[in-house]
């Protein structure tokens, strides 16, 4: 029973050691990358786009928020991309700008 117990406790721990732990960030990078979301993002602020993650008062703040705000551009994009694709350019972001726990 304590040895349940234990693992009951542990699991969830486990679970957040990796943000998106299911989600391939390779596959998300090939995704963004074929779907031009940096475009848009360069547009505003030149180079590849990748400030707009990184400046310093991005809107993103959790793993949460970047899920949704990835949403929020693929439906502008209309890629028509499926959850678990959305997954994998959050988790290819988090990986490479936003580094969430
Ligand atoms: C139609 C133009 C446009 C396209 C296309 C676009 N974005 Fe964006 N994106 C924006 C704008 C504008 C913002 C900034 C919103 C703000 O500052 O309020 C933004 C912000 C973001 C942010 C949050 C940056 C921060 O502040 O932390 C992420 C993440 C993001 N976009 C991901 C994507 C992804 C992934 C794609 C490709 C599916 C994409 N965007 C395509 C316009 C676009």
């Amino acid at each position: 029973m304590r040895i349940i117990i234990a693992a009951l406790l542990v699991l969830p721990l486990l679970a957040a050691a990796e943000t998106f732990p299911k989600a391939d960030p390779a596959a998300g990078r090939k995704l963004a990358d074929a779907a031009k979301c940096a475009k848009c993002h360069s547009a505003r602020f030149g180079g590849d786009g990748s400030a707009m993650y990184t400046r310093p008062d991005h809107r993103v703040k959790t793993a949460g928020q970047l899920l949704a705000q990835v949403r929020m551009c693929n439906t502008q994009l209309n890629t028509g991309w499926f959850p678990e694709e959305e997954e994998q350019v959050a988790a290819y972001l988090n990986r490479d700008y936003y580094k969430f726990k």
